[in-house]
């Protein structure tokens, strides 16, 4: 910036002072340029916040980009947010970008080849400026005319207040690493709705809102055609179709985002502090298998919390390219359109979406077997139960796309191959429930027979059940333990600092020879204690723990690393000889026991409060499904932060309970919850995610009515039935009086509550409390449920 010509000054020094600046280069002027070679040709804008200037995103390959000053501190990586030339780098030598006497941005490479411009022009005095929102404009010196904006051309991230308009849109980058544009794509389309759509190699589909239900079930308007949707910086989002939100976080942070990420999914980031890691505080929803075209054509997409997403092709089929699933399987053998020549395998809880040929209702597997043999183009059809009408369907398929594996998908896919090939034979391999599922008969009838008889029937059966599933889920943690983990992409980052071992002399001091009990229950006591670091602890002893330290390692490092912002998060744990202790954050505000009778708690926060809990229990029942499950919601397990955020306790615990002590345990475990159990464990029924989600219906009901919920047991016909006295209650209102609601809404509460939100979310809970465990609702379709009557709650 040699030439510096008068007006410019002038302009500076009013630019410095009206933004309080004190760096000198949040502008470029008209004549120069910035180089590649030059570290310090950068613009950075007045509060610090943002850059722009040239980043190495390959070796020799440089983009022209802004992004957030401050690095990440996990990964020392830097956060992009815009760039001029994502899909055509320039070389690291005599690259530069100028503004041209023109008027004209221009990114020229080595060659003089011009990579990007902004097609601008003007003869006036122009600016380029990088101002504190991150926008980079190019803008009359005199005057506010603004020529162009890089907030007019967002690449995959908007920034709080800038739109998201008709004429933009958001293009994923190909992966974390390589930021050339990908296949997925976010834009208002021609139904006037925002939503997210895979343009791949050979087919495109949107996916987001869910494409089988129409705009106007998930609250959408198609009316308003000015197509705009923002982020605000407290972190509202509000959109033309009506489509809103706030984030988990909603309130002033440092620095937000929000960002369609390269897997397909779009959400918004926080971080509080920049030298802190951004954290995911709203994504457009759960179920990454969801997104189409992610594995490819011709494979599954499987998912768990722990070892994200996985791509498998299907049975007689290879990967095309082996190092990128996004171009799919392709067949290892000649399709054959003989009829005597073709068999069928099945592939268990395996669906396709799309590229139906057929569609049956009411109809056996042999009628759909043969549609599909009679057809030349079906490669495969699906044959599944259709549980709300009571009958089975057919679609017979001629492409094999948005394949997912989905443990709670009542149905197969029938695979067509050439008969006498050994992969028709071979059982498919899938991700496997099967597996965890085989396991977990063996061992509930090993266990069943060292079981204690000194309890009640029901009382044993009970722990047998739970037995059951802290040993599925061990056996299930350990059996992929060694798999790499990519959570992360998921947004749900694992938390790999801060974990750590703490000795039981260290622990000791910390709670002042465990001197403050603040609760009990679940395995152990929790008492409080301050850690050498200063941050206050909540620190459980585990009774009388006898668990190999070997396996306790393995459980604890798995359920430390698993991180999401409605659960407590585990600091660290101790394991020396008799001694097992865990050390979690400390929430000083207290559990929803002790605060549903309090007037604070009004309806808005007690819907964000169900909301919240319902979402975290979505996360940790998704796929291998039910790896892990609570078994142990009450209020007591749900602690609060100052902002009435919910965080979920105890979650794992289950893992690293005693299990040579089954009387103790059981004793603290199903004691303390009795009001909270679902009927499976009181009748030996299988346990699955179901008695999660019945403890949550429970919870909720509690805190719609204040009223503590009790069971008790009546013989009918000779036979034990389980009477929830609070469902049983709320049952017979709501079939009896037209004002139930008011009449089960406790008085807390008040009078100025949403009436139609505090329906939905009892009606909510009473599905979620019915008996038959196949009738109540998945955790995630509570959410959703939840989620599209959710309007703005202002604080
Ligand atoms: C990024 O992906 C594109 C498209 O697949 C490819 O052409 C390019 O070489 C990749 N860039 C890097 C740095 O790997
Ligand atoms: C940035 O992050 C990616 C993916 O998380 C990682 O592979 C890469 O090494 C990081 N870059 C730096 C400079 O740490
Ligand atoms: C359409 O949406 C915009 C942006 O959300 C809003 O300002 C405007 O009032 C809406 N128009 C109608 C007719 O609802
Ligand atoms: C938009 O949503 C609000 C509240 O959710 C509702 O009152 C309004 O009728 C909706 N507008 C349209 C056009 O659907
Ligand atoms: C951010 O974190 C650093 C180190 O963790 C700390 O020194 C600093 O005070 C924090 N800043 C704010 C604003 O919280
Ligand atoms: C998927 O398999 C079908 C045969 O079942 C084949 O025709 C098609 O080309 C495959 N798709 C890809 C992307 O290889
Ligand atoms: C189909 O296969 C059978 C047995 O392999 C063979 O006998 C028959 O000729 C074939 N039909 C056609 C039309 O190729
Ligand atoms: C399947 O349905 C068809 C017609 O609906 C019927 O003719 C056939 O007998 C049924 N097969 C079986 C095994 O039930
Ligand atoms: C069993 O649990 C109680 C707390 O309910 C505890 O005080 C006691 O020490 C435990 N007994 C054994 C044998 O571990
Ligand atoms: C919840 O109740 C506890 C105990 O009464 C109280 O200390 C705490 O402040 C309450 N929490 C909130 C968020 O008000
Ligand atoms: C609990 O939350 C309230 C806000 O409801 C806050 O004012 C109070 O400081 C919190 N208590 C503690 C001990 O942090």
């Amino acid at each position: 910036m040699k030439n510096m010509d008068f007006s410019f000054t002038l302009f500076f020094l009013v630019l410095a002072f009206s933004l309080q600046s004190s760096s000198s280069s949040s502008s470029l002027r008209k004549g120069s340029s910035l180089s590649v070679e030059n570290l310090e040709d950068k613009i950075i804008s007045p509060n610090g916040m943002f850059t722009a200037g040239f980043i190495s995103i390959g070796e020799n390959a440089y983009s022209f980009a802004i992004w957030f000053t401050e690095p990440n501190s996990l990964k020392l990586n830097t956060t992009i947010i815009w760039m001029a030339n994502r899909d055509q780098p320039v070389n690291g030598k005599r690259s530069k970008l100028t503004l041209l006497n023109t008027g004209n941005i221009v990114l020229l490479d080595v060659s003089l080849n011009k990579v990007w411009s902004s097609n601008t022009a003007s003869l006036k005095p122009l600016v380029l400026h990088l101002k504190n929102d991150g926008n980079l404009v190019l803008l009359e010196l005199q005057g506010t005319m603004i020529l162009w904006q890089s907030f007019d051309s967002p690449t995959d991230t908007l920034l709080p207040g800038q739109p998201l308009t008709r004429y933009t849109k958001l293009v994923a980058s190909i992966s974390e690493t390589n930021h050339s544009s990908g296949f997925y794509t976010s834009f208002f389309d021609d139904e006037n709705i925002f939503g997210l759509h895979y343009n791949g190699r050979d087919v495109s589909s949107s996916y987001w809102p869910r494409p089988w239900l129409l705009s106007w079930d998930v609250g959408r308007s198609n009316f308003n055609s000015s197509r705009t949707a923002v982020l605000d910086s407290l972190g509202n989002f509000h959109s033309s179709d009506n489509f809103t939100f706030s984030t988990s976080d909603y309130g002033s942070v440092l620095q937000r985002m929000m960002k369609l990420d390269s897997d397909g999914m779009v959400r918004v980031y926080s971080r509080n502090n920049v030298s802190k890691n951004w954290y995911v505080s709203w994504q457009a929803f759960s179920g990454a298998c969801l997104v189409h075209g992610i594995c490819g054509a011709n494979s599954t997409c499987s998912y768990s919390p722990k070892y994200g997403r996985k791509c498998s092709c299907i049975p007689g089929y290879k990967m095309k390219n082996n190092n990128d699933w996004s171009y799919g399987c392709e067949p290892m053998f000649d399709f054959t359109c003989n009829k005597s020549e073709s068999t069928f395998l099945e592939m268990k809880n395996v669906e396709f979406y799309g590229y139906d040929f057929h569609y049956i209702e009411i109809c056996n597997y042999s009628t759909c077997e043969d549609l599909c043999i009679q057809d030349c183009n079906c490669v495969a059809f699906q044959h599944s139960f259709w549980e709300k009408k009571g009958f089975y369907r057919c679609f017979t398929k001629t492409q094999m796309q948005n394949g997912r594996f989905v443990p709670s998908f009542e149905g197969s896919t029938y695979l067509r191959l050439p008969k006498g090939n050994s992969f028709s034979r071979k059982e498919s391999s899938f991700p496997s429930n099967h597996l965890c599922l085989e396991k977990l008969q063996r061992v509930y009838v090993k266990e069943s027979e060292n079981q204690y008889v000194k309890f009640f029937l029901w009382f044993v059966t009970a722990i047998g059940a739970f037995e059951t599933v802290c040993i599925f889920s061990v056996w299930c943690s350990l059996y992929r333990s060694r798999q790499k983990t990519n959570a992360d992409q998921h947004g749900y980052h694992l938390a790999e600092i801060g974990f750590r071992k703490f000795s039981y002399l260290e622990l000791k001091k910390a709670t002042k020879g465990f001197s403050q009990e603040i609760g009990r229950g679940g395995g152990g006591v929790v008492y409080k204690g301050v850690l050498s670091d200063q941050r206050h602890a909540a620190i459980k002893r585990l009774y009388n723990a006898q668990q190999g330290e070997g396996e306790f390692l393995a459980e604890v490092g798995i359920i430390g690393r698993i991180n999401h912002m409605n659960l407590i998060e585990m600091w660290g744990y101790c394991a020396e000889g008799k001694y097992r202790l865990l050390v979690y954050e400390y929430m000083e505000n207290g559990s929803l026991a002790e605060n549903l009778s309090s007037n604070k708690l009004d309806w808005s926060k007690r819907y964000k409060i169900a909301l919240a809990i319902a979402r975290v229990l979505a996360y940790l029942h998704e796929e291998c499904l039910e790896w892990i499950l609570h078994c142990d919601i009450k209020p007591q397990n749900i602690l609060l932060d100052s902002n009435f955020q919910p965080k979920l306790a105890d979650f794992g615990l289950s893992k690293l309970q005693n299990r040579n002590n089954l009387n103790n345990l059981s004793v603290s475990t199903i004691r303390g919850t009795r009001g909270y159990m679902a009927p499976e464990w009181i009748f030996n029924l299988p346990i699955t995610s179901k008695v999660d989600v019945y403890s949550y219906g429970i919870v909720v009901l509690e805190m719609i009515t204040g009223k503590r919920p009790t069971t008790g047991f009546k013989v009918v016909n000779g036979e034990k039935e389980s009477v929830g006295r609070l469902v049983t209650w709320v049952r017979e209102k709501k079939g009896t009086s037209v004002c139930w609601l008011e009449e089960i809404v406790h008085d807390e509460i008040g009078l100025g509550y949403d009436k139609s939100k505090m329906e939905i979310l009892a009606r909510v809970a009473l599905d979620c409390v019915v008996d038959e465990r196949d009738s109540r609702p998945t955790m995630s379709r509570v959410v959703e449920m939840l989620q599209y009557h959710e309007i703005q709650i202002c604080e």
